[in-house]
This record gives structure tokens, C-alpha cells and sequence, in this order.
């Protein structure tokens, strides 16, 4: 029986790879694909994701197009780390859309939640606004979620935005604040992410000869070699990838409770992940964090995936 999640995303080379290999795997039931800003524009992110869907044969999954912009700071994109419009690689465009597309992310992020009654685990890999939203409008959706597992902040780590915050927290501060404080997440951040790469090399027929084999293997290798030696690995990080990992395979990361706040004003404290190990708030646990991950069991995973979408699709991808 696959497990039904929805996928809030900013497409993005990891959440490219990400998506493929989700959308590829049998534990998992994509139910829809939620598009937020973030690594580059809304319109660019929902593109993006149409554009994946199709090259996989996958239009069956509904695209609900969110928040264009943070909810207090200004937007700001990393379209200079994953190519211009948000993707590398050169994926046809997508065609028209054929839902109608016109119900906010926010909005079917609730309607999900609650049309599975307790069921459907929500994966957030991009900024953390439609969630935030989402929130607002439906102050149980915590207790409607099987799950919540977030791609996003620097728990006992340093950031890759600013020291102490990490992309997706630093791009939404606020609405970070909010998912963290009130809706019990897994935080899926650079602690363990930072090495969690998926080598091409890993991957039997990456065909890049085909465009879907082209692109899958710039995603790869989205960094350049400056930002490779700056984090002092030898591949490029395919953070969102290990959030669904943990969702197909409950024993890839292991966690720890704590309370936790994300800071929202100020140069550094915009988007830290503030952790009370030591519990001296004497508050209560808001969430988990994970602390370990066991990467061969991910690379294995996403590898074997990867390699079924491609043998899927890769050889018949026209253009
Ligand atoms: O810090 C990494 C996160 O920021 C990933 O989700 C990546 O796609 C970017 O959104
Ligand atoms: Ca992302």
C-alpha cells in the first residue's frame, strides 16, 4: 500500500532529482506537487515542475501554484546556484496546463490533509510559506498530517546562507518560525544533508545522451567547483532527495526531540534554527531534528530509482 504524501517544492536541481525519484518509487503516492518560491520565481518553480512531470510521463499529479514572495521579507532566489529559471539542464518546456490550477497551494495543502483524514505526510523542500499558510488557515493541520518533514535549517551545523541559517529558513523567516513552533516537523537540515549526494557515477544508463539523462546528470552536479571546495565535499548536496528517503525508507535518518525557534530579525539571526539541547527554555519539544543519516542506504535507494525512471523514460524522450 503506497503511502500518500504531498510534495511543497521549489524546483530546483534537488528538488528535480527529488521528484524523479519519488515519483518512480512504489512506497510512496504522489498525490499533488505544491510550488512555492525560492530558488527561483513562483512562475519559474511551477514550470519547473510541470516540465519534471512531463518528462516522466506523470501529468497525472495535480500542480497547485503558491506564494510568490515570503510573508514579510523580500523575495530573494538562488537562481546563480541552480541555473537561470531555477533548473539546469535543457527539459522541454512544459505544454499548457490542463487543470485549471486556479486553488492556491495553501489551500490544497489543507484540502489534502484533510481529504486523507490523518493519512498524508507532507514533505516541504523549498521555503517553508505555502506550509505557514496552510497553518493559518487550518490550525489542526498538524494533527490532520500523518507526517511533516521539512528540507531546511542548521541545527548544530553552520549555514549556507548566513553562518547560522540555511537556505529555505533564510528565504521565509517568519513563516520557519511558525511551521517550527506550531506544527510538529521532522527538520531534515544541513546537518545531515550537506553530504547527502547522489554521484552520478552511482547510476547505471545515465544516458546523457538523452535530454532526460542530460538534465538528471547536471542536477547531479549542480554546484560549481568553488562551492564544492568551500563545503569541502567532492559532489554536489541533493538535500531535498533525503527528506523523501526518510519517507520511503522510515530508518534512513535517525532524530532527536527538542525545542527549537528560528530567529526572524537582524542580519544573523535571520532563519538560525535555535536548538535547546541542553533544555535550560525548560519548554517542551516542538519538533525532531535529524542527527544521523545512514547515506549508503540513501544513495542506494535514490540510485535504484533514479535508474528505473530513466530505463522508464529515458530512451523515449523525444527531442
Ligand atoms: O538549503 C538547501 C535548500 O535550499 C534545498 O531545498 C534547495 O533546493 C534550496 O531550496
Ligand atoms: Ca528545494
Amino acid at each position: 500500500m503506497s503511502r500518500p504524501v504531498l510534495i511543497d517544492t521549489d524546483p530546483g536541481c534537488d528538488d528535480a532529482v527529488a521528484l524523479l525519484a519519488t515519483l518512480e518509487h512504489d512506497a510512496l503516492e504522489v498525490v499533488e506537487l505544491t510550488t512555492v518560491h525560492g530558488n527561483a520565481s513562483v512562475d519559474d518553480t511551477t514550470r519547473n515542475a510541470r516540465a519534471i512531470l512531463e518528462a516522466v510521463d506523470r501529468t497525472d499529479v495535480p500542480v497547485a501554484r503558491g506564494a510568490d514572495r515570503p510573508l514579510l521579507v523580500d523575495l530573494d532566489t538562488s537562481e546563480e546556484i541552480h541555473g537561470e529559471g531555477g533548473l539546469r539542464g535543457d527539459l522541454p518546456d512544459p505544454g499548457p496546463a490542463t487543470e485549471p490550477g486556479d486553488v492556491h497551494a495553501a489551500r490544497r495543502i489543507v484540502e489534502q490533509a484533510r481529504a486523507h483524514d490523518g493519512d498524508l505526510a507532507l514533505a516541504a523542500i523549498g521555503p517553508l510559506t505555502n506550509v505557514a499558510l496552510a497553518h493559518a488557515m487550518e490550525p489542526a493541520l498538524p494533527e490532520l498530517l500523518d507526517d511533516l518533514l521539512v528540507m531546511g535549517g542548521a541545527a548544530f551545523t553552520s549555514g549556507n546562507v548566513t553562518p547560522l541559517a540555511e537556505a529555505n529558513f533564510h528565504s521565509d523567516p517568519h513563516a520557519a518560525r511558525r511551521v517550527v513552533r506550531d506544527c510538529e516537523p521532522t527538520i531534515v537540515g544541513l546537518d545531515v544533508t550537506a553530504r547527502a549526494a547522489v554521484p552520478p557515477e552511482r547510476i547505471a544508463g545515465l544516458t546523457r545522451d538523452a535530454p532526460l539523462g542530460r538534465a538528471l546528470s547536471e542536477w547531479l552536479t549542480y554546484y560549481d567547483a568553488d562551492r564544492l571546495e568551500r563545503y569541502g565535499i567532492d559532489a554536489a548536496a541533493i538535500h531535498d532527495a533525503l527528506v523523501l528517503a526518510e519517507l520511503i525508507d522510515d530508518g534512513v535518518l535517525e532524530t532527536a526531540s527538542y525545542p527549537m525557534e528560528v530567529g526572524t530579525d537582524g542580519d544573523l539571526a535571520r532563519g538560525a534554527l535555535v536548538v535547546d539541547e541542553n533544555g535550560v527554555t525548560g519548554d517542551a519539544a516542538t519538533g525532531e531534528v535529524a542527527v544521523e543519516a545512514d547515506y549508503e542506504r540513501y544513495r542506494e535507494l535514490m540510485s535504484a530509482s533514479l535508474e528505473r525512471v530513466l530505463e522508464r523514460v529515458g530512451a523515449e524522450l523525444s527531442g
